[in-house]
């Protein structure tokens, strides 16, 4: 319900009359379906931090208004709304989303999503002579340009996994790769093991296509092999989800030996991995990671140079044996008959030169977080972080369970943040927040002072 609300609180107006409104639009969307109970009085204003009063003036107009209906002893529902036909995610990206991104003079700690590199102007800016042949071709490649296929395979072969070209498919960002795996190896209710905490995209996909998620606990060196065996047989699973490089949203990277572990006992037990290695190139210690499937076949790879180049490319793919990703091609061409040549011909001259962003990743994202860690000693002595070994977020751990309501009142002082369930199939981790350190770095401590200023209102409570 909180994420549904996105930051409904920033706008002009009385709490009750901004809450009502938003409340009504989720309705009218569909988002709130017909026949949808919603939380009490009580536990929706603790949720949002604010006081009962407000919400129950907010359901007092939509009761007015014919929207909510009471009945006695049972709760409130939604009475009218345009039913939504169909599958949906569970709203995981709203910061992304335009209406929310980047309001006003707010500061967004929200993303891990990087500025895109220098080098990416400069690729785009000679890239003419390359397209020139291509736009004499229809231009439709489902499966990606072949100069593109050869360089990812030439970029995963230096890191210790042997690829070749007829092993990639080309996808719009990893997103796309996970979620043409997850459609092609998911029917609605086969159960799917994700690690816990996880990516929040990998969740919003999988529940997108009707999955079951499991849960299985990820510890600081990844998955324990005894709990997947254990899981594997408890949940039976089509697949596991996880990332065996840098991990969103700890940081932490799983060692090589856990790694070589993990492919081989999936690999015994008949189990697909999904291993997404997006932030792979975003390290800070520590040398290039290997994939996983380096030790293990039942093991496809995601990748992007989102994280390395811009995410703005919309470029990633996805590693499998030939005929997996020959079998997936159909389904990459139903999506949308191909990624854009121009970004893939950008994207070709951009890979050689992995090297070079990987350290300027590296520079960057090392000085940002060690500043976030002296931010955080200093005005939250109390919090517990993760030091990542990369990525751009930190996870911290809170001295009680109030995230979701942290985060509520420090967006109302002026920054915003993703609570610990955000990255939870089952909604836990209340007791975490993730901090992003893309943004820049007046920001980052102004972004940490005005958390300070929300725990002491709302770590008094708890
Ligand atoms: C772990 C992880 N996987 C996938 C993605 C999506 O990547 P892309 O921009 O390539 O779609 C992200 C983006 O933040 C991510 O953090």
């Amino acid at each position: 319900m909180v994420r549904l609300m996105g930051d409904w609180g920033l706008g002009e107006g009385a709490l009750h009359t901004q809450l009502a409104s938003h409340l009504r639009m989720l309705v009218v969307s569909g988002k709130l379906a017909a026949g949808v109970r919603l939380p009490s009085e009580r536990s929706l204003a603790e949720a949002l931090d604010v006081s009962r009063n407000t919400v129950g003036a907010a359901f007092d107009e939509l009761r007015g208004d014919g929207i909510l209906t009471s009945r006695r002893g049972d709760g409130t529902y939604v009475s009218s709304a345009r039913q939504f036909l169909g599958v949906r995610g569970d709203d995981r990206f709203e910061s992304f989303l335009a209406t929310t991104a980047g309001i006003g003079s707010r500061i967004d700690l929200r993303s891990a999503a990087l500025p895109g590199l220098r080098l990416v102007v400069d690729a785009a800016s000679v890239v003419g002579p390359e397209l020139a042949p291509l736009v004499e071709s229809h231009g439709y490649l489902p499966e990606g340009l072949p100069a593109l296929r050869d360089e990812v395979a030439r970029y995963y072969t230096a890191v210790g996994l042997p690829t070749t070209p007829d092993q990639i498919l080309i996808t719009s960002g990893a997103q796309q790769a996970m979620r043409m795996a997850a459609v092609s190896m998911l029917e609605p209710g086969s159960v799917a093991l994700v690690e816990e905490p996880s990516f929040r995209g990998a969740i919003e996909v999988l529940r997108a296509a009707g999955a079951r998620l499991e849960p299985i606990r990820r510890g600081p060196h990844g998955i324990e092999t005894a709990e997947l065996v254990a899981a594997v047989r408890r949940t039976k699973p089509r697949l596991l989800v996880m990332q065996s490089t840098v991990h969103n949203p700890t940081g932490s990277v799983i060692n090589p030996g856990r790694r070589r572990q993990l492919a081989i006992t999936a690999a015994s037990l008949g189990l697909t991995v999904l291993d997404d290695t997006t932030l792979a190139d975003a390290m800070i210690d520590g040398p290039p990671a290997t994939p996983m499937a380096a030790w293990g076949s039942t093991v496809i790879t995601v990748g992007s140079v989102s994280k390395s180049f811009w995410g703005g490319l919309r470029v990633g793919w996805l590693r499998a044996d030939p005929a997996t990703v020959a079998s997936l091609a159909p389904i990459k061409a139903g999506e949308d008959l191909g990624t854009s040549l121009l970004a893939q011909v950008t994207t070709a001259r951009l890979l050689p030169r992995i090297g070079e962003a990987r350290a300027e990743r590296r520079t960057v994202l090392g000085a940002a977080r060690d500043l976030l860690l002296t931010a955080l000693q200093e005005l939250l002595p109390d919090c517990e972080p993760v030091v990542p070994a990369g990525g751009a977020s930190l996870w911290v751990r809170l001295p009680a369970p109030c995230a979701t309501s942290l985060v509520q009142r420090a967006e109302r002082l002026g920054v915003q943040l993703l609570p610990g369930p955000t990255f939870s199939c089952i909604d836990a981790f209340d007791d975490y927040l993730r901090i992003g350190f893309a943004a820049d770095q007046d920001q980052l401590v102004a972004g940490v002072h005005a958390l300070a200023q929300a725990w002491r209102i709302v770590g008094e409570r708890t």
